[in-house]
């Protein structure tokens, strides 16, 4: 009689109760198994999250201890090596070596005894074939270029630890005017970060280097007093790759007021020449007219004219090592400044600008092709209409003096072109 017992006093009281209890089951049931999996996931992704980050942290340091082995530092100490030439105790760390004016550079410094050691992250702004040419020309030289990101300062410290730099030639950057309204971070990256990371690295190594760094005459922007000189103002920038040079000064003002650090910052005019730039104008203006290719020449308001202060790849190399060898040594150690420290900027220019229309004949002779020319408004990507360096101060402090005129240095320019492209390395073309 037991069921009895449990008999409801009204059915549907005992069926409510029967499914609410079956209910209630149910749920903290559901509950239980929800939260104990929840928790035994938790435990899981931690686990795994842990592992991952350990697995991904241990393999980037194997990665580093195996990249940065021994052999490495093999390579960087034999490049840092001084000549017997008039080194005069010169070693130079020279960051955008692989790029066009670091391979100019570190090659003149190597060839008069000075050590050199590269760096250069390869990024591929532009045809990285072309900058691992550079590399390989560099290497029969004896120069080592350290493959790696200005960013990277444990990198940038292993190397200060390996061998004991006197100066630091900094040119790594990411260059090119229009390219900034495509990738404006690449140049906040490189121009900035990148900047702010290899000073913080040189004002704590002992000794500091002397540092000289390639600032650009962008930074006269929408200036229009010609010509440009040093005492105009620079507060006008014209794009944003101007913008990050001009940060550039203003950091290396701190960096020199802070910590007594030796800075020197070259404003660069258009520079041109053999293993050039293929984003630059002579250049792609060279492919196109091979090509049968039209290409667009610019004119200013009132078809006025866009000219440029074209400068020679050689004058720019002897105006940088002229700025090396007239600096400074830093005055700060430990981090500390000791007392005032050497804080210069100078214009490299070749004082006397071309029209494009001109340069575009000039090639047209040297190419022996005739060019399809369409005249077009230039367009507001940054590009400016005119620059003209006064060289005054330059030609004062560092006897720099341009020799090579535009006729000149393209005529070399074409004459390297012709032949490595023809040898096959046309791999963007
Ligand atoms: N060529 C010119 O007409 C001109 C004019 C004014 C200023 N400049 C300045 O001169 C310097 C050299 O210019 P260039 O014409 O040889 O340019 P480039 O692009 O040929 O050389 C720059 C090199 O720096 C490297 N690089 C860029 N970002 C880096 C980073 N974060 N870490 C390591 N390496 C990095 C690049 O891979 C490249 O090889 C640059 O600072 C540029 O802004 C050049």
């Amino acid at each position: 009689m037991k069921h009895i017992d449990n008999l409801p006093t009204s059915p549907g009281k005992f069926k409510e109760k029967s499914a609410y209890i079956r209910l209630r089951h149910h749920f903290s049931l559901a509950k239980t198994t929800f939260w104990t999996l929840a928790f035994v996931g938790l435990i899981y992704i931690s686990f795994f999250r842990s592992l991952h980050i350990a697995h991904s942290d241990s393999s980037r340091r194997f990665l580093r201890t195996s990249f940065y082995g021994p052999d490495w530092e093999k390579r960087v100490k034999e490049s840092s090596k001084i000549g017997s030439g008039n080194g005069n105790g010169v070693c130079v760390l020279v960051t955008g070596a692989a790029g066009f004016v670091g391979t100019h550079v570190s090659s003149a410094l190597k060839q008069r005894g000075n050590g050199v050691v590269g760096l250069d992250n390869f990024n591929d702004y532009y045809d990285p074939s072309l900058k691992r040419a550079r590399q390989a020309l560099l290497a029969r030289l004896g120069v080592y270029i350290v493959e790696g990101d200005i960013n990277d300062e444990e990198l940038v410290r292993r190397m200060f630890d390996i061998v004991e730099f006197s100066h630091v030639m900094h040119l790594a950057a990411q260059a090119g005017v229009r390219y900034a309204m495509e990738n404006p971070s690449s140049y906040v990256h490189s121009n900035i970060a990148g900047l702010v990371s290899l000073l913080e690295v040189c004002k704590s190594v002992n000794p500091q280097p002397a540092i000289v760094w390639a600032s650009s005459s962008s930074v006269y922007g929408l200036n229009n007093k010609v010509p440009f000189s040093e005492k105009d103002r620079t507060d006008q920038p014209a794009s944003l790759y101007a913008a990050t040079k001009k940060a550039g000064e203003e950091i290396a003002h701190t960096y020199n007021h802070i910590y007594g650090l030796s800075l020197t910052g070259l404003r660069f005019f258009t520079v041109y020449g053999p293993w050039g730039r293929p984003d630059m104008a002579y250049f792609f203006f060279s492919k196109d007219i091979l090509k049968g290719k039209s290409i667009s020449i610019f004119e200013g308001p009132n078809h006025g004219t866009v000219a440029r202060d074209f400068t020679y790849i050689d004058d720019i190399v002897k105006g940088c090592l002229a700025a090396l060898d007239t600096a400074e040594k830093s005055t700060g150690s430990g981090g500390k400044k000791k007392g005032p420290a050497q804080l210069r900027v100078f214009n490299l220019g070749n004082t006397s600008p071309v029209p494009v229309s001109d340069l575009v004949s000039i090639l047209e002779r040297l190419l022996k092709v005739k060019a399809k020319r369409k005249i077009m408004k230039m367009p507001r990507n940054g590009d400016v209409q005119f620059t003209h360096a006064n060289i005054s101060y330059a030609q004062k402090e560092l006897h720099y003096k341009p020799t090579t005129d535009l006729q000149t240095g393209l005529k070399k320019f074409v004459r390297w072109y012709l032949s490595y492209y023809r040898d096959g390395k046309m791999s963007d073309q």
